[in-house]
């Protein structure tokens, strides 16, 4: 979920919409804002839906002073108008937008609210009900009845709550635990928000919060609480990124223009870390840090796990480290035995993604060293890990992951040629990924180039389809599992990616006369064996697409790569999968940014 405040802004609606259009990756099924001024007037305004959706139901009259908003990606209870946040106290006195999980609401209800009508099915409805009971009960001003109720949330809790108070009226009061929340700081206002880019029309100068922080805050003042209740200072940032790097420009929809974007992030990155002299400038200590391991483990979910099969392929044949990948939710309550020196990458295009952050924790209590590879500089995994290395992609606003995915893959390469060149193994030499890089950046682009024939492919193999299958084998096989996930996510065209051999065991039960079949052959070693594979499926009735390396083609192949190194062909091969994945969802006319059922920062577990 996203959520935006503001405070001492005459603009206050408008701030509020802006920054939940912004927030808008982070949940799109409700959304709602509550605003009031001075004089005691107030709004509460919710709808079902977007943001479009909830600018449409606010008229001219709508104006506060100060105020809070909510995009959400629902968790507890349906997406409806009333489940949609702010959420309120029984006497109308509290409002209350969270990004998070109450582990113990239904004891909370029963405990001390078995009398309240209750307007939702929210977990974040016991809270504000709380507040309410408390601060009636005993007497207490929103601040303390705000504490009161947070000191009652169980250990599983995560939030991050802004909240106000009728009778304060220009106050925004605010608490964090494990969800991520920034304080925006202004000349004469001040705000908060889920990501700093929700609020660059107006601030570019951000305090970050702490587990536990509660703060009050008014047009001039933000006072910081820690959890023990002593006044805190906290880290102040600066954000240069400027408000119109996540603007859409000329294209429909933004996941097309970050699959264009990807050979400028090549080029970002090649100038980021590389010297003049086209040397690689990373950290000695992490490298010394990472070459003392004996096992890497790169933890991660969903599109950036995937990043991971294909670092664990950089990482073992490149640095001889052994390298295993997991899946974050996994690995947290189940985690497998450990090396006795191991090191732990977090793969985390937002920093946020609450699966991952679990296992860091547990990964700092052991005191083991980690890094975390990340787009979000600041963000929690970053801080919270002993390392890190950005990614450099500039924003990604659509929910499928494009450029953060080639983006990571390029950092793990990077990473991999300075651990060679710090043992000095022969490995290194050869692999000179700075030209490497130039030619996958050139590659890629004449895979966008090609996107008219992709669009094609799409219209006439995957129009109407319900499933569909990406084979591959080896460094295949990583991007197949990638490629099905975009073509899943976008278009809901139930998409596996399969282990092309595997195939022939079980799964080619499922191909029937028409069923579209996309084989990625980039693979040498293997390219044989699964241009077999596709023979058998094709004797099975399946329509077949082929995405093959030049050296590999022949006649008949459909999608025809440039050649670059042997290990970092996904960087190339994914790209007319991620356009295949695109056009079918917009043929289908769907909201290709916005897929139902999904959000782009996950932070509940
Ligand atoms: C969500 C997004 C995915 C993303 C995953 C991990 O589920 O919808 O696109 O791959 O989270 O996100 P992260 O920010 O940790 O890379």
């Amino acid at each position: 979920c996203g959520i935006v405040g503001v405070t001492g802004r005459e603009d206050t609606v408008e701030i509020l919409l802006h920054g939940l259009e912004k927030l808008e990756y982070r949940g799109y099924d409700s959304a709602g804002i509550y605003v009031s001024d001075e004089q005691g007037a107030d709004y509460l305004i919710k709808e079902k839906g977007k943001i479009a959706d909830l600018r449409a139901e606010i008229g001219p009259e709508v104006h506060g002073l100060a105020g809070i908003g909510h995009t959400r990606w629902a968790t507890h209870g349906i997406p409806n108008k009333d489940n949609a946040h702010p959420h309120f106290s029984a006497d109308k006195r509290f409002y209350l937008v969270h990004n998070g999980v109450i582990g113990n609401f239904k004891q909370l209800r029963e405990e001390y609210l078995h009398d309240v009508d209750f307007k939702s099915e929210t977990d974040t409805e016991v809270v504000v009900q709380l507040i309410g009971y408390l601060a009636k009960k005993d007497h207490l001003d929103a601040k303390a009845a705000f504490k009161k109720a947070i000191s009652l949330l169980d250990d599983s809790s995560s939030y991050a709550f802004v909240l106000m108070d009728r009778e304060e009226p220009g106050k925004i009061f605010v608490a964090k635990k494990k969800s991520p929340l920034l304080i925006g700081i202004g000349e004469g206002f001040n705000v908060v928000c889920s990501d700093a880019m929700a609020m660059l029309n107006v601030t570019h100068d951000f305090i970050e919060l702490e587990d536990g922080d509660v703060v009050e805050i008014t047009a001039s003042k933000i006072k910081i609480e820690d959890e023990n209740g002593k006044s805190v200072e906290r880290n102040q940032f600066h954000v240069d990124e400027d408000a119109s790097a996540s603007d859409k420009g000329a294209y429909e929809f933004y996941m097309l223009k970050e699959i264009d974007e990807q050979p400028a992030v090549m080029h970002k990155l090649q100038a980021e870390y590389f010297d003049e002299a086209g040397n690689v400038q990373i950290d000695e200590k992490l490298l010394a840090e990472m070459t003392a391991a004996d096992r890497l483990y790169i933890v991660a979910a969903g599109t950036s796990y995937h990043a991971g099969l294909v670092g664990k392929e950089l990482f073992e044949k490149i640095t001889r480290i052994p390298t295993e990948v997991h899946v974050a939710s996994e690995f947290a309550y189940n985690p497998p035995l450990l090396a006795p020196k191991p090191f732990f990458i977090f793969l985390t295009q937002s920093g946020e993604t609450a699966d991952s952050r679990e296992v860091l924790k547990q990964v700092n209590k052991w005191g083991y060293p980690s890094l975390t590879i990340t787009n979000v500089p600041n963000s929690t995994l970053s801080r919270e890990a002993s390392h890190t290395l950005l990614l450099y992609a500039g924003p990604e606003i659509a929910v499928a992951s494009t450029k953060a995915y080639t983006a990571q893959i390029a950092v793990e390469a990077i990473l991999t040629k300075a651990l060679a060149e710090y043992q000095e193994l022969e490995t290194a030499a050869s692999f000179d990924v700075k030209s490497e890089l130039t030619k996958v950046a050139n590659a890629m682009q004449t895979a966008v180039d090609q996107k008219h024939q992709v669009e094609k492919l799409a219209a006439d193999y995957l129009a109407t389809t319900r499933n569909a299958f990406y084979i591959g084998r080896a460094i295949d096989y990583d991007v197949a599992i990638e490629a099905a996930l975009k073509l899943k996510e976008v278009s809901y065209v139930q998409t596996e990616g399969f282990a092309s051999g595997e195939l022939k065991h079980g799964t080619i039960a499922l191909i029937e006369e028409g069923t579209p079949v996309i084989a990625i052959i980039t693979n040498k070693a293997t390219a044989a064996h699964t241009r077999s594979n596709v023979q058998e499926v094709i004797a099975r009735g399946a329509n077949v697409i082929t995405i093959v390396a030049g050296e590999l083609a022949q006649p008949g192949d459909q999608i025809v790569l440039e050649d670059v190194h042997p290990l970092l062909t996904p960087l190339v091969s994914i790209v007319p999968a991620q356009l295949l994945a695109y056009y079918t969802s917009k043929n289908r006319g769907y909201d290709v940014d916005k897929p139902r059922n999904l959000a782009k920062s996950v932070t509940v577990e």
